[in-house]
Formats: structure tokens, C-alpha cells, sequence
């Protein structure tokens, strides 16, 4: 969480960091601000409470002029969202400020010595006490930036990706990285340093991930200086971009959210491609290859992730068994990283996140790895430190995902599991030759029918103006479709602030009927497959108290048809790749209950995309 991003030159910097802060605001949006040294040697800052545009809206008319500067865009950890805690923060002289993502944990105890020093405190930040640190460093042991940054880090305990500016040293900018990412982008006679690609890509392709506890030391007209902790050199290892720009923009669309959903007949096919050959009835996946032993002999299936991630696992929990017939479990990773949980050498871990940086995923990880397991990760970014951090894994392919609210990921996370489900179960020996090759048909054929379900758009706005205003909201469904109750009900609230919970259809018995009356929606997914029949009666359960029925249906469901209030339907398909059509309505839906509610689609409220503190 928080975006960083910075710029040394020869060209103007505040625009570059101003639109770079608009790319990355997914990561934060409750405060934002920037620091740019002029040609005379000022330093000025300007920050403020508000998203990019009240920043933008702050600077008008001041001095934004200069050609090496940092800017932030913040989610609260330390300190409540105002205008004194937004970043970039000044050292005690006010000749160092600094942008930070992450947490130092010894912040407390840090800030007691330095206090006692006599340094005086403006914010609440963990991040001001870091530079004044800094600074405290540099100042009595008289050395330049670089290295008093090194030396500070070597005292911190937690995350941080950090960049320093110094107005004594206008041509230098200092950037540092332990367990938030950092990619720093190699122009013909400048640099940039941001949380992720996206405000570089348009101006290099050329870029350096910084790995976990490097400094990187870059100057005007200078080759770019890598050192690690220990203080050995490091030779910056360059990798080209693959992402496009237009990958990173609305492209039409009202907001990134609605461009996302509509992305996935394309991230779906791209999660497959090279992968699956439905004519010849093959899966090929290269980032698993060498494990394939350990697929054979694996003994437990452990999954670990965080927010629609997870429920991409629970999906995966019943297609690893149905296939691949090996036990899974499904972990918040949050809970089984302190829960000192029983790993055998012979478990699988697959850690599954969109970012690749979420920190209790990262943490896992990482846990699982000390234990001997074979870990694999399942990202969308690449590169990322997950991706990086696991042994091997498969990319989603889904593309840059914007909005906050993750869709196209949860979908290309879903392909990449099933794939890997049946690929296991090929070589377990688990499932039948016409099952396997049945089943890549119907993969084949989802990016299709997820094409027929976006066309049902016009029939699903409908169906939320007609319950946009209900303040509460129940998502059923049975088997595979449970996790997708549980996304629907997720996307409900994380975008429209509206409560609702997702529930495996029989428990509603079990509590939440109780919440049922006339003015409650209940969507259900009943369509056609094992449980049918048990999910019309627990939509007759919840007509019989007056709830309201939102069914997503098989095409041609004539039963629950008459049952419910509204019925969207949806292409016929293997019951257990029911999650990659059905949620696609669900997401539709929330959308236009949450544009239809006014809220902000794109960046709602307390929540960031990338979770890069625990
Ligand atoms: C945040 C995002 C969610 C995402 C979750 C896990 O909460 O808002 O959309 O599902 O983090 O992120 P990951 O990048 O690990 O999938």
C-alpha cells in the first residue's frame, strides 16, 4: 500500500510525478504529496489530505518547478489521513525529505532516542522518525546520503521501499527496498523510481527490480549504483517491460473496474494460451514442470492467500479434489503464518495473489519454504516478490488490474487453478481420458460464453437499479458456487458499502435466515449440476419468509425461473467451471449498484489493491 514514485533529470519533474501518483492511487488515496528542488536549490513541498486531484488542486499556482523529485500517494498506517502525516516527510533541518512504503515497527523506540537527542517531531509517522534517523546519522558522522541511509536501515526492524532527496545534493536521489516492491526505470539520461511499472512505462521499458535490503544511488548523468546491506556491490540487472500503456488506461470505459470485467473473455483465453491444447487433449504448463514428482506423490494440496485471491483458492479446494483426489486446505495466509501451522516436506503450497506483494501471502511463503514444502505461487504481476520468492508457479496473464475491486483476476486465477487441477490429476491418475479431455473442451469454450454473459449487461443494470437501494444483501450458493456467493457478496461491499455476506446455501438455516424479510435480496447460483435440486429448496426456504430471489440460472431453467424475482442465465457449462461464468453477472451487478449509489468504483473507500503491510 501507498504509491511512490520519483523522478531525476533533465526534463520537468512534477508532471511526470503528479500523473505517475494518478496510476499508482490504487495502492492509497487518502492523502497525497510531492517534493521537487528548483534550480536555485529550494525545496519545496506540497502535500494534503484528498486524493491526487486535491493535491493537484493545492499546487496551482505555487513553484513546481525543478528536475529531480519524489512524490506519494498514502493508505494510513501510523497516524490518521491529514495533511500533516502525508508523505513526503523532512529530517529536523528540513534538508531531507522522504517518501516511505511499508512500516518500521521499531519506530517507537527509535523516536524515544532521537527525542532525547532533542529532535522534534511534526506527524505521527513511522516514516518522519526514519529520516530524522537519517539525518541524525549523516549530520555526526559526517557522510554523504548514500551512506547514511545504509546505515539507518541497519537499525530498522519491518518493511519499507524509500526514496530520499537531499536539498545539499540536488543531483542525487537515495532509494532503498525491503519487503515493498521497487522498480526503477532506466531513461537515455534519467531515472525514475516507483511502486510498480506503471508510471515508468511510458517513458523506458528498461528497468531494475531493487531486491529486499538494496540501496540504489542515482545521479544526474551518473550510471545507477547498487549496494545491499552487507555493502557489497551489486551489478543492476536490466529487464525489459512487457506491458503496454494502453493496458494501463480506462480506454473508453467509465472506469477501469467496468473495462476490467469486460477484459475477461481476453485474460482468460491469455491464461491459457500455450497452455492448453483442447484438440489434443494437453496441458502444458512450464512453471510446474520441474514438480511434476511432487504433484504425483503430494500428500496435501495447502493454499494460502488473501481477499479474492482466497476465494480463488476455495474454488481450487474443490476442483484439486474432485480431480486431482488430494486433500486441500485453504488459508487465510494471515492466520496460518502465526499459527504455526503442521507443513510436511511432501505438502504443496500454492500461494495465489493478483499483486505478488501482499505481505501475509509474501509471509507464507516464505513459512512454508523454512519448512521444506515445495511452494508455488499463482501472480499476476510479474516479477513480483511472491513470484519471485516461491519455487515455481504459473502467471494469470490477466493484464494490469486497475481497480480496486479485483474481477479479471479472480477469473484468470480460477483458469490457471483449474488448469493446474487437471494437469495434476493427469498425472496422478486420477481422472478418466474422456472426463480430461471433456473438460478442456469446456476450458475452451469459457472465454465465449463469458463474451455471451457480458452481452446480458443491459438485463443486469436493470436488476440492480431494482435493489441498489436495499442496505443489506445475502449471496447463496452450493459446492464450487459457494465461493462464488462469497466473491459476489465481497464485491457487494467492498464497492457499494453495502453489507453482505455469502453463504453456503443450506446454512442459511443456520443463522441468516433469521435476517430475511421482504426487503432482503438474495441472490443465488442455481444452476444445473449435482446440487440443483437442494439449492430450489433453499430458494423456496427464502421465498417462504418473503425474501427476494436474484437467481443465476442455467439458459433454458424453466423452475427456478418461476421462483424468482429476477433471473439472469447464463451458457450451460461443466459444473465445476461454473465460478468463471457465474461471477461475471455478480461483478456486473455490483458495479452498477455502486455507480448507481455514487460511490467511487475505482478507488473505494479504506481499501488499497496491493496489501503490502500485515
Ligand atoms: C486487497 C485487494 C483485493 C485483493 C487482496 C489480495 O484487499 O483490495 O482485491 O484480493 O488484497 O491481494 P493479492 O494481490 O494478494 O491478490
Amino acid at each position: 500500500m501507498c504509491g511512490i514514485v520519483a523522478y531525476i533529470g533533465s526534463k520537468e519533474a512534477y508532471p511526470i510525478l503528479i500523473k505517475g501518483l494518478q496510476r499508482l492511487e490504487y495502492r492509497g488515496y487518502d492523502s497525497a504529496g510531492v517534493a521537487m528542488i528548483t534550480a536555485g536549490g529550494n525545496m519545496n513541498v506540497y502535500k494534503r489530505k484528498g486524493k491526487v486531484s486535491d493535491l493537484m488542486e493545492f499546487a496551482k499556482g505555487k513553484d513546481l518547478s525543478g528536475t529531480v523529485g519524489i512524490g506519494h500517494t498514502r493508505w494510513a498506517t501510523h497516524g490518521e489521513p491529514n495533511d500533516v502525516n502525508s508523505h513526503p516527510h523532512y529530517s529536523q533541518s528540513k534538508n531531507l525529505v522522504m517518501i516511505h512504503n511499508g512500516i518500521i515497527e521499531n519506530y517507537a523506540s527509535i523516536k524515544e532516542g532521537l527525542k532525547k537527542r532533542g529532535n522534534v517531531f511534526q506527524s505521527q509517522t513511522d516514516t518522519e522518525v526514519l529520516i530524522h534517523l537519517i539525518e541524525n546519522i549523516q549530520q555526526h558522522e559526517g557522510i554523504k546520503l548514500g551512506q547514511a541511509v545504509h546505515a539507518a536501515l541497519k537499525q530498522v526492524i519491518g518493511a519499507y521501499a524509500i526514496v530520499v532527496l537531499d536539498k545539499n545534493d540536488p543531483d542525487t536521489i537515495v532509494a532503498a527496498k525491503k519487503g515493498s516492491p521497487m522498480v526503477i526505470g532506466i531513461g537515455n539520461d534519467d531515472f525514475y523510481v516507483a511502486s510498480d511499472a506503471s508510471p515508468i512505462v511510458e517513458y523506458t521499458k528498461n528497468v531494475v527490480y531493487l531486491e529486499d535490503e538494496q540501496v540504489a544511488v542515482l545521479r544526474k548523468g551518473k550510471d545507477l549504483m547498487i549496494r545491499n546491506l552487507k555493502d557489497k556491490e551489486i551489478t543492476p540487472y536490466v529487464q525489459k517491460l512487457t506491458i503496454e500503456i494502453e493496458s494501463i488506461e480506462k480506454g473508453g470505459y467509465d472506469h477501469f473496474m467496468l473495462k476490467e470485467i469486460y477484459e475477461q473473455p481476453r485474460s482468460v483465453r491469455d491464461s491459457m494460451r500455450g497452455r492448453l491444447k483442447a484438440d489434443e487433449g494437453e496441458i502444458r504448463m512450464g512453471g510446474i514442470i520441474d514438480h511434476e514428482k511432487k504433484f504425483e506423490k503430494a500428500k496435501r494440496i495447502i493454499f494460502v492467500a488473501c481477499g479474492t485471491s482466497w476465494h480463488a483458492c476455495l474454488v481450487g479446494e474443490y476442483l484439486f479434489e474432485e480431480f486431482a483426489r488430494v486433500p486441500v486446505e485453504v488459508e487465510y495466509a494471515s492466520e496460518f503464518r502465526y499459527r504455526n501451522p503442521v507443513i510436511y516436506q511432501d505438502d504443496i503450497v500454492i500461494a495465489i495473489s493478483q499483486s505478488g506483494e501482499t505481505a501475509d501471502t509474501l509471509a507464507a511463503v516464505e513459512l512454508a519454504k523454512s519448512k521444506g514444502a515445495t511452494v508455488l505461487g499463482v501472480c499476476n504481476v510479474v516479477g513480483s516478490s511472491i513470484a519471485r520468492a516461491t519455487h515455481g508457479g504459473s502467471y494469470t496473464h490477466a493484464g494490469p488490474e486497475i481497480g480496486v475491486a479485483s474481477t479479471k483476476a479472480f477469473t484468470a486465477q480460477v483458469t490457471v487453478l483449474t488448469l493446474m487441477a487437471l494437469h495434476m490429476a493427469k498425472v496422478r491418475g486420477t481422472i478418466s481420458e474422456s472426463r480430461y479431455r471433456q473438460l478442456c473442451y469446456e476450458m475452451d469454450a469459457v472465454p465465449a460464453k463469458i463474451e455471451q454473459v457480458l452481452k446480458l449487461n443491459d438485463q443486469v443494470r436493470e436488476i440492480a437499479f431494482a435493489n441498489k437501494d436495499s442496505s443489506n444483501a445475502l449471496y447463496l450458493g452450493r459446492g464450487v458456487s459457494f465461493p462464488v456467493a462469497l466473491e459476489g457478496a465481497l464485491k457487494l461491499k467492498e464497492i457499494s458499502y453495502i453489507h453482505a455476506e455469502g453463504y453456503p446455501a443450506a446454512e442459511m438455516k443456520h443463522g441468516p435466515i433469521a435476517l430475511i424479510d421482504e426487503e432482503m435480496p438474495v441472490y443465488v447460483i442455481a444452476t444445473k449440476g449435482a446440487n440443483y435440486e437442494k439449492v430450489v429448496s433453499n430458494i423456496q426456504e427464502v421465498k417462504a419468509r418473503k425474501g427476494k430471489i436474484i437467481a443465476v440460472v442455467t439458459s433454458g431453467d424453466k423452475e427456478v425461473k418461476a421462483m424468482a424475482d429476477f433471473a439472469v442465465e447464463i451458457p450451460e457449462t461443466d459444473e465445476f467451471l461454473v465460478p468463471l461464468i457465474a461471477v461475471i453477472p455478480l461483478q456486473l451487478l455490483s458495479y452498477h449498484i455502486a455507480v448507481m449509489r455514487g460511490c467511487n468504483v475505482d478507488q473505494p473507500r479504506n481499501l488499497a489493491k496491493s496489501v503490502t503491510v500485515e
